[in-house]
């Protein structure tokens, strides 16, 4: 099996198991920074005042909601995990003719070239192989000018590197294992995808992967003391 297969299944795999009860643990494990750091993704492109916004990786809908709230946008929530899609079209805050909702695989998203004036993506490419070409897939959706905006846990530095390691290396596992298998499951994952990912694309390297897809004004803020990082860039 290739590793792009591989890679998808598991990521279908883990949210399938935890979709029927996402947001209140993804909020108390986030500590509480969960929902900030939508506010402050979504307010990376509110100012662009874009039309049509691609919500990729929607999972339950909170960013899409997000977007609902800063915008006068109309959206297209998507996800690979019918089951997440599924709770965020039953998501009470999405009850709006502005969202729509598709099922698709942000590796060959499968919709037309230069259709969107903004993309968003949240937490995508430690779930997948090949980054550059996602990077291009979601540019190519973008009319010239529209505006892109990721979202990523990331490691901080220093001295709250060792606490970082203990949050994410024991009280995660431990935690998410007590509220369900599926949570569990991703409590044991997240660590070290994490590390491995920032192994693999630091983020200098990630900004130039950006540029090399075809965007400029490539920029990252670091937020809640560098524990999560977002990149923005401009379709060219
Ligand atoms: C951690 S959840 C994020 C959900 C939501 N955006 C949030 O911030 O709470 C990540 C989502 O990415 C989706 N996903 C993973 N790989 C994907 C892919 N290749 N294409 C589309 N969605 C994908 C998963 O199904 C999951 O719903």
């Amino acid at each position: 099996m290739g590793d792009r297969t591989r890679r998808t299944r598991h990521a279908r795999g883990l949210f399938a198991g935890i979709s029927s009860n996402y947001d209140t643990p993804a909020k108390l494990f986030g500590l509480f920074q969960y929902r900030r750091w939508h506010r402050e993704l979504v307010s990376r492109l509110a100012p662009h005042t874009p039309s049509l916004v691609l919500d990729m990786c929607t999972g339950t809908g909170a960013v899409a909601e997000e977007l609902l709230r800063q915008t006068d946008s109309r959206i297209v929530a998507a996800d690979l995990t019918r089951s997440m899609l599924k709770a965020a079209s039953e998501r009470p805050g999405l009850r709006s003719p502005r969202v729509s909702f598709i099922e698709t695989d942000a590796q060959s998203p499968g919709l037309a070239d230069g259709s969107f004036d903004a993309v968003v993506f949240t937490y995508l490419l430690r779930y997948v192989e090949d980054v550059p070409t996602v990077l291009s897939q979601l540019g190519r959706l973008l009319r010239p000018g529209g505006v892109m905006a990721s979202l990523e846990f990331a490691i901080p530095n220093g001295a709250w590197h060792p606490l970082w390691l203990l949050h994410t290396r024991v009280v995660l596992p431990l935690g998410l294992r007590a509220v369900s298998r599926g949570w569990g499951e991703v409590g044991g994952f997240l660590g070290p995808s994490i590390s491995e990912f920032y192994r693999r694309w630091p983020p200098d390297r990630l900004e130039e992967a950006w540029r090399e897809a075809g965007f400029g004004d490539v920029s990252t803020s670091r937020l809640s003391l560098g524990g999560a990082a977002i990149t923005t860039g401009t379709r060219l």
